[in-house]
């Protein structure tokens, strides 16, 4: 009988173009700084280029690997720029994209403790190491009586947490008969928009969540939160969760931990904590006052996959009853069955989160701990939050210029003086420009600017080549009469 051709990729084939494809990343990270860091696409323009079948015959490795350095490339925009200040960071480094192939190569599906003791076991452990290196209570170890989970996202975190504090309050009837509609959760009017779209998905509707208005400084106002809360009891409905932001997105504003926490203990709520970037600072001493009053969280949740290295997605939650979070999102059906689990002495992750599947997350987060160390991971913290007030300087030093949030850690809001749409003219020029990308937000009614600095390779001289390039889109906008 002839030999059946078997269309794998040959072991020998898969270490050279690993090679291949290693040499290719090197290569893309050292260069990175010199593409357009917004990409310069049209709508519609990288799509096109692919064509729309799938070929008939398999194609050679190599093709493939030069289309994506042909056609994909001029469709990025570029992330790991050091020239990238926009949004919050979204960085990566060589030992987490290196832990990212190796759970590639594993292929394993950790939804069960017995389908990947190791994915379990790694996770749980590095969670709680965590933990301690961010300062967090001791209910948040799963040696207490909580622990942490890698979730593929903040958004689901959070969603996580809420169904957790509907079921802790309705004694898992909504689980079984839905929502009443007299639940309600509270957050500041700066939250993330993943907690309003949580509201929806978990069916307490996006109606039910109150955004408590904010002080000068963009952080929530706790007697604001305590009036809310009355008047909704009085209202006849059931506050059940709260969240605190730690770091908000539009202006990395800091809510009172403590004061909001105090509350929710008083009243019975459930008290999320979003540190989604900013609680990466409490691994630094000097920043761990960020975490006080963080005893009385119920949750916490922070994105190694913003400012701590680790490629997208790695996004870290914790629980201080992990009960509450499995009862809520438990559920067995037989072909799922096996003694480990029947033992009750291992966690089976499923229970933690809302898909049944997961990968190996924990393996490039393992990476990232053990090659940067404390010190290494402290290192660009600090150096991020000092370019950061740097920068902060040189615009208070300039008249045409102001800063219209603190800075607290590594983001910058500023703006020129004068209208919006210079502000939004100015940022702009510098985007088209291609070296550096920024983001606005909008802050008391203003268009704001807003330059993150965390991305892995961001130094100095970047921070100072952005000024420049912001100090000299205003100047030409200016000549030119605007
Ligand atoms: C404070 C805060 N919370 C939540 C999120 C959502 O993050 P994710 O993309 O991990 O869902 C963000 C994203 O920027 C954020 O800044």
């Amino acid at each position: 009988m002839a030999e059946q051709k078997s269309y794998h990729m040959s072991p020998e084939d898969f270490r050279r173009h690993g090679r291949e494809v290693i040499d290719w990343i090197a290569d893309y990270h050292e260069n990175v700084a010199r593409y357009p860091v917004l990409s310069r696409a049209r709508p519609g323009e990288i799509g096109d280029s692919l064509g729309d079948e799938v070929p008939e015959d398999g194609e050679d490795f190599t093709a493939i690997l030069q289309d994506a350095t042909e056609r994909i490339l001029p469709g990025m925009t570029h992330w790991q720029s050091p020239g990238f200040h926009a949004y919050f960071p979204s960085n990566a480094s060589g030992p987490a994209i290196l832990g990212e192939l190796l759970s590639a190569g594993l292929g394993v599906q950790g939804m069960l403790w017995s389908t990947g003791p190791a994915c379990t076991e790694v996770e749980t452990r590095v969670l709680d190491m965590l933990a301690d290196l961010l300062g967090l209570p001791e209910a948040y170890r799963s040696t207490g009586s909580g622990g942490g989970v890698i979730q593929d996202s903040a958004s689901s975190a959070v969603l996580c947490a809420l169904i957790a504090a509907r079921e802790r309050d309705s004694g898992l009837r909504t689980n079984r008969a839905g929502c009443d509609g007299t639940q309600v959760a509270y957050c500041s009017t700066q939250a993330h928009s993943s907690l309003e779209k949580a509201m929806g998905v978990a069916g307490l509707g996006r109606a039910n969540l109150r955004q408590i208005a904010v002080n000068e400084r963009f952080a929530l106002d706790p007697a604001r939160l305590a009036a809310q809360i009355k008047a909704d009891r009085a209202g006849g409905l059931r506050p059940i969760f709260a969240c605190a932001t730690l770091g908000t997105t539009s202006s990395n504003a800091i809510d009172p931990i403590a004061a909001i926490g105090r509350i929710c203990r008083d009243e019975g709520l459930w008290f999320h904590v979003d540190a989604a970037m900013s609680g990466t600072a409490a691994i630094c001493p000097e920043h761990r006052h960020l975490h006080d009053g963080i005893e009385y969280s119920d949750s916490y949740c922070f994105n190694p996959h913003k400012w701590m290295f680790t490629n997208f997605d790695c996004s870290c939650f914790w629980v201080a009853d992990r009960a509450a979070l499995i009862g809520a999102l438990s559920i067995l059906p037989e072909y799922l069955m096996n003694e480990a689990t029947r033992s009750g002495a291992v966690f089976d992750y499923r229970d933690w989160q809302v898909p049944l599947g997961r990968r190996f997350r924990a393996l490039k987060l393992w990476f990232v701990l053990r090659y940067y160390g404390v010190e290494g991971l402290r290192h660009h913290i600090r150096r991020h939050i000092e370019l950061a007030r740097r920068l902060v300087g040189w615009i208070e030093a300039d008249h045409h210029f102001e800063i219209v949030a603190p800075t607290p850690l590594n983001l910058v809001c500023f703006r020129h003086l004068g209208s919006d749409e210079l502000n939004e003219r100015i940022m702009n020029e510098i985007n088209g420009g291609g070296k550096i990308f920024l983001t606005h937000t909008r802050l008391n009614g203003r268009f704001v600017l807003r330059l993150c600095v965390g991305q892995s390779h961001t130094e100095a001289e970047h921070v100072e080549r952005a000024w420049e390039l912001i100090v000299d889109a205003a100047q030409g906008i200016r000549e030119r009469g605007m």
